[in-house]
């Protein structure tokens, strides 16, 4: 059963340091149930870190994540969270097909899964490749599919749509705007500008903070401009105005 009360995640003062130095430095925020956030920001800016301290497998330094009302990491969230990382994990000496199989296995996930979620993100000619003899974009969307079986609440999702071609990753954000639709909830993280107008709600990071947060729409208004490259720019500037 979905448990609709309360937001997917809650963050609170989240402070994250790596390799010595803060790099989440005190985040607090909550991702709403059934939409599509998108956590934006340049490279360094600590998107995978947050991605990872909600999936709760990043050490964290103080502060609180709470993941479908429980603590990040907690047993329990294990088979509702779908995570796909930045980098392809799939098994390079199985087929596209026998890799699915086996972690719909390892996850409990139903029989026919695994030729469900292939489908979804578009493999269904290549289930007999070998994981080795696939291009990027194709270990991308593998993984992704990993991150599908079972069908999860909640899904994190590092960067999914990165070396893939316009009409690829417009299939891609339908999948996610249809998975919302049903009430699944996303936190897909980007450095693409212009894919983040197709989420509900933005997260803008920098150097470990949240620049801002809102709708596509109410961002761009903030910021008085028409496009989201230079709302984020824009808003860059009055931070450092207002710290000046
Ligand atoms: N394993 C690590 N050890 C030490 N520092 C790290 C490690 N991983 C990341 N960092 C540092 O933490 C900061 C945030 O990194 P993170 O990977 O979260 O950024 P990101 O926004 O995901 O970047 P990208 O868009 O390039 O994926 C960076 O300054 C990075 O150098
Ligand atoms: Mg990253």
């Amino acid at each position: 059963m979905m448990n609709l009360s309360g937001p997917a995640v809650a963050v609170r003062d989240l402070r994250v340091s790596r390799g010595g130095a803060e790099v989440l430095r005190g985040l607090t925020f909550e991702v709403p149930r059934g939409q599509v956030t998108g956590l934006l920001g340049p490279s360094g800016c600590g998107k995978t870190t947050l991605i990872r301290s909600i999936v709760g497998v990043q050490i964290v330094g103080s502060g609180e994540v709470t993941v479908l009302g429980a603590p990040a990491g907690s047993p329990a969230l294990r088979r509702k969270i779908g995570y796909s990382t930045q980098s392809a994990a799939i098994y390079r000496d199985l087929t596209v097909l026998e890799n699915l199989r086996y972690f719909a296995k390892v996850l409990g996930a139903g029989k026919g899964d695994a030729e469900r979620v292939l489908e979804e993100v578009g493999l269904a000619g290549a289930g007999d490749r070998l994981g080795s003899a696939l291009s990027g974009g194709q270990l991308g969307r593998a993984s992704l599919a990993v991150a599908l079986l079972g069908s999860p609440e909640l899904l994190l999702l590092d960067e999914p749509t990165v070396g893939l071609d316009p009409v690829l990753r417009q299939d891609l954000w339908r999948l996610f705007q249809s998975l919302a639709e049903r009430g699944v909830t996303l936190v897909v993280s980007s450095h693409v500008m212009d894919e983040a107008a197709r989420c509900h709600r933005l997260i803008m990071l920098r150097e470990g903070e949240i620049l801002a947060d809102g709708a596509p729409g109410e961002l761009r208004e903030r910021a008085g401009t028409v496009d989201l490259e230079e709302a984020f720019l824009r808003l860059v500037e009055e931070r450092a105005e207002s710290v000046r």
